[in-house]
């Protein structure tokens, strides 16, 4: 273990790499609206809870696997007690789960894709600024057949580009352009959004607790919200871990990552409500309010408001595609370790197959939507299963693999690059790992089971 076959070239490079990942969809599109309908500031509260105190030691606990394996999740975990038959499995859910998301992630990618042409274009300014045309225009684009399959083919070669070129010429420095970038966006849209009139109202509704709405299934929603933020649980860290140049600081860089993570979340929250209610409109918009709600907001901003929409769309998609890249690069690197294929084979074969589930996935919310899985439409089915089952089980088996199979000097070695560093926060990253972690989890997973 003591050569590394691949990694980043610097401890920047990996932070900017796992904060590409980190910030996505998830930031900028999903946890606004799912803090809007939790209560606000009550959400945002124990979201922060979560993230530090569960998110961040799944987080290392996934560098710590990875960068001691130097192998991708299913190896890993074969490799780290070569003993202890099956856990492999673990690493594979992970690989699966990997896949689906890319697939879906896609399909919401290609949404954003498409809107940034929509914007620019003029066509979403075009609608004015009553809501029902700007909801039903998001309808047709989204229900729609070639549209949308064209969009998200579109991103997936952009995706595709990037994992060519390679970890470090590829990933790191497309993550080090763009991350920066999308901190320009977002503090642009910022400031627009804070200086308009009644803006404050925004911020209160972000930052004011309202207890009452945050039910059960909100705290819920947050655990949820947190893992999928920080991208824990689906083994696209343990690859990235496994990037991390030896010398590096596990502790550290998770938590840098963690917190750039937390802080673009709650910028994406100042960026949209103090503009949702100075425009007047419905701040619990639901999934829609990044496509429905939002074009009404800068279609009332006036000649200004393309700019801005076609700002806020291209920072959607600059968020998605470096997170969509690390998931790509999971399946690159793992597919490439198991059968030996060149790294572009590799690539290829999932991007093929990740664009071609991700269109069916697109057509079963028009043309397809009589095709059901118990119940559900197929983007509604793979949609829950990304959300409350698999992630949720593969990290719950990865925390209990860490706290109580892998032994434990190899955890400390790795966690103290051996024995180098400090460690300060080891035991309480530990107690998290062995009980906090695990319970909360199994907490989550039962109950959305159950629901
Ligand atoms: N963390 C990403 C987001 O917040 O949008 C989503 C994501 C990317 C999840 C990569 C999982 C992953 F492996």
């Amino acid at each position: 273990m003591s050569t590394q076959q691949k990694s980043f070239s610097s401890n920047l490079g990996a932070i900017m790499a796992a904060v590409g990942s980190a910030v996505g969809l998830g930031n900028i599109w999903r946890f606004p609206y799912t803090c809007g309908k939790y209560g606000g500031g009550a959400f945002l509260i124990v979201y922060v809870c979560f993230v530090f105190l569960i998110g961040s030691v799944l987080m290392m606990s996934e560098f710590i696997i990875g960068r001691r394996a130097q192998h991708t999740p299913v190896k890993a975990f074969s490799s780290l007690r070569p003993d202890k038959k099956g856990w492999w499995l673990i690493g594979l859910l992970g690989i699966v789960t990997s896949f689906f998301i890319l697939a879906q992630y896609l399909v919401l990618s290609g949404w954003t894709t498409g809107y940034v042409w929509e914007s620019l274009s003029g066509s979403l300014a075009a609608l004015g600024t009553s809501a029902a045309p700007i909801s039903d225009y998001f309808t047709q684009f989204s229900t729609g057949s070639w549209k949308p399959a064209l969009y998200l083919v579109l991103f997936s070669v952009l995706v595709l580009i990037v994992i060519l070129g390679g970890v470090q010429k590829g990933i790191e420095n497309v993550s080090k352009i763009l991350m920066p970038f999308l901190v320009f966006l977002i503090l642009v849209l910022c400031v627009r959004s804070l200086t308009l009139p009644g803006a404050f109202k925004g911020v209160e509704y972000l930052f004011s607790p309202d207890f009452s709405k945050l039910t059960g299934e909100g705290i819920l929603a947050a655990l949820g919200q947190a893992l999928f933020s920080l991208s824990v649980g689906m083994g696209v860290m343990i690859v990235y871990g496994s990037y991390i140049p030896l010398g590096d600081n596990i502790f550290k860089t998770a938590m840098w990552i963690t917190v750039c993570d937390t802080l673009i979340a709650i910028l994406a929250g100042l960026a949209i409500f103090p503009a949702v209610f100075s425009c007047g409109f419905d701040p619990a918009g639901g999934p829609g309010l990044v496509f429905c709600v939002l074009p009404n907001v800068f279609n009332s901003m006036g000649s200004a408001g393309v700019v801005f929409s076609t700002i806020f769309f291209l920072l959607l998609m600059v968020a998605a595609l470096t997170s969509a890249i690390s998931l790509l690069e999971a399946l690159t690197a793992t597919i490439g370790e198991h059968t030996g294929v060149r790294r572009a084979v590799g690539a290829f074969i999932f991007f093929f197959l990740g664009t071609l589930l991700g269109v069916i996935f697109s057509l079963s919310l028009g043309s397809l939507s009589h095709i059901k899985l118990a119940g559900l439409t197929l983007f509604d089915f793979v949609d829950k299963l990304n959300s409350i089952y698999l992630p949720p089980l593969c990290a719950l088996g990865t925390v209990i693999f860490l706290g109580w199979v892998m032994p434990e000097s190899d955890v400390r070695d790795e966690f103290s690059n051996h024995g180098n560093l400090g460690v300060r926060f080891y035991g309480m990253f530990r107690f998290i790992a062995r009980y906090v972690a695990p319970i909360a989890l199994l907490v989550v997973f039962v109950s959305g089971i159950l629901s």
